[in-house]
């Protein structure tokens, strides 16, 4: 399908900014109504940052702003101020200035916050001072996530200039700081239709990206022309990446967290890509572990198909009314058995997994919440318990097995074979759905996929 280009573009561009913007009103109504009428929210959006000397890293909204505003520029402060007649939403940002915008692009300006952002009123982000205290007078608790180093010193300053006034005017100020991350972050937790949609999309571009990776693969190329093709994938569907793409081979393939991207593929090895996009905003986490020259060694799919069954019995773990633990629990069972079949693990799986003996090999957990951050806000536990799965929900499951050469006892055949794979499910009202089904984990099709990479 050609993309839309000219007014064509300019019309889809103006029906999805009207879409998004109810998406966002709805939000704003949401915490409204969790903050009250004698509260006020405000929320500034995240700052630029340097990534050296006078050059900026690309710049990304605050998740939490760009969900309640979907405004992303710098410079900007969202104040909801619930049943306040005249505005309720309001946005400080920055004025319109025809030279910087020349140099550094375009700016909505207050005016384009109110028309095209749907801000109820609109100020420049340099009349705040004057503007924003008289906003928190008469208002019983603020909302406001402590954490901005200089936000939160102006915030305290108004809040003690508002105290320090009280008496002499008769009025009464905020008595009570609540921590707003923790509502929004709850809000986060539940997917909407909307942003099931996003998932799915930025689901379908790593689950793409995976498959143009794996096809690439052969033995003498370098873990960064695998990054590389991740890369060219995402940023062809105008994506980018959610975080730095993990593709280790061989030995690196057991560092979990492995950054360096620079080792030559060698035959006989594994390659581990752990790599996920982010699409407007939302983010996708996919791990495949695929063999170097297209055909995993016995010894590889043994372990492979271990955690295979472990990711599947995770999987079917996951759904409404089974808390957070359960899928883990699952994949940790799976783990113990299958160690213990291949003479890694000696004793009896129930003792075995009492005593953790499982960590040596599968040292993290099984998953974590995902969304506009890769690992998602939300709690895990309410209270001391673990938290019951609910539709809308969205998450990793993701076991691995690392078996770094020289582990005494280990059999050398096993020697240097880390393996992950991860998928991003979502709970639905009769179980979960795999976002990321169109990479292939089972160990026969990856080799098939493979296959048809030179031809
Ligand atoms: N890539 C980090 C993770 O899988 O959680
Ligand atoms: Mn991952
Ligand atoms: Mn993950």
């Amino acid at each position: 399908m050609k993309r839309a280009t000219g007014s064509a573009a300019v019309a889809a561009r103006a029906a999805q900014l009207k879409a998004g913007n109810s998406e966002y009103a709805r939000r704003r109504r949401q915490l409204a109504r969790l903050v009250g009428r004698d509260g006020i929210a405000i929320l500034p959006s995240a700052p630029v940052r340097h990534r050296n000397s006078d050059v900026e890293h690309p710049y990304r909204q605050d998740s939490d702003f760009h969900y309640l505003t979907g405004f992303d520029e710098p410079e900007a402060v969202a104040v909801l101020v619930p049943g306040r007649d005249v505005a309720e939403y309001i946005l400080f940002v920055r004025d319109r200035d025809p030279l910087r915008e020349t140099w550094d692009g375009r700016r909505a300006g207050p005016t384009g916050a109110v028309e095209r952002h749907a801000a109820d009123d609109a100020f420049p982000i340099s009349d705040m001072d004057e503007i924003l205290p008289g906003l928190m007078e008469n208002r019983e608790r603020v909302y406001y996530a402590m954490g901005h180093p200089e936000f939160d010193q102006r915030v305290l300053g108004w809040l003690a200039a508002l105290r320090g006034q009280a008496p002499r005017l008769g009025k009464h100020p905020p008595q009570e700081m609540v921590a707003l991350d923790h509502v929004l972050h709850d809000m986060r937790l539940y997917k909407s239709r909307v942003e099931a949609g996003l998932m799915r999309e930025s689901a379908r571009i790593a689950a793409a990206a995976q498959l143009r990776a794996m096809r690439f693969t052969e033995p003498g190329r370098y873990e960064f022309e695998i990054a590389a093709e991740l890369m060219h994938e995402y940023g062809r569907n105008n994506a980018t990446t959610a975080y730095q793409p993990i593709c280790g081979g061989g030995a690196n393939s057991c560092i979990l967290h492995y950054r360096e991207n620079d080792a030559r593929l060698a035959d006989g090895d594994l390659l581990l890509v752990d790599a996920g996009c982010e699409y407007q905003y939302y983010a996708s986490d996919i791990t495949r572990t695929w063999p170097v020259n297209g055909h995993y060694t016995p010894a590889q799919r043994a372990v492979y198909d271990v955690v295979l069954a472990a990711q599947q019995a995770a999987i079917a773990a996951t759904k409404p009314g089974n808390h957070w633990n359960q899928a883990h629990e699952a994949a940790v069972e799976v783990i113990t058995r299958g160690l213990q079949d291949l003479g890694l693990l000696k004793g009896r799986v129930p003792k075995l997994i009492k005593d953790g003996a499982y960590r040596k090999f599968f040292m993290h957990r099984t998953g974590h919440w995902l969304g506009m951050d890769v690992h998602d806000v939300g709690d895990y536990k309410v209270g001391e318990e673990w938290r019951v799965l609910e539709p809308g929900m969205v998450m990793t499951v993701e076991p691995g097995i690392y078996i770094p050469a020289g582990i005494r006892g280990v059999p050398k055949r096993f020697a240097n074979i880390g393996i992950r794979i991860e998928d991003d499910v979502m709970v639905t009202a009769q179980g979960c759905e795999v976002l990321t089904s169109d990479v292939p984990s089972d160990a026969a099709a990856i080799e098939a996929a493979m296959a048809r990479r030179k031809g």
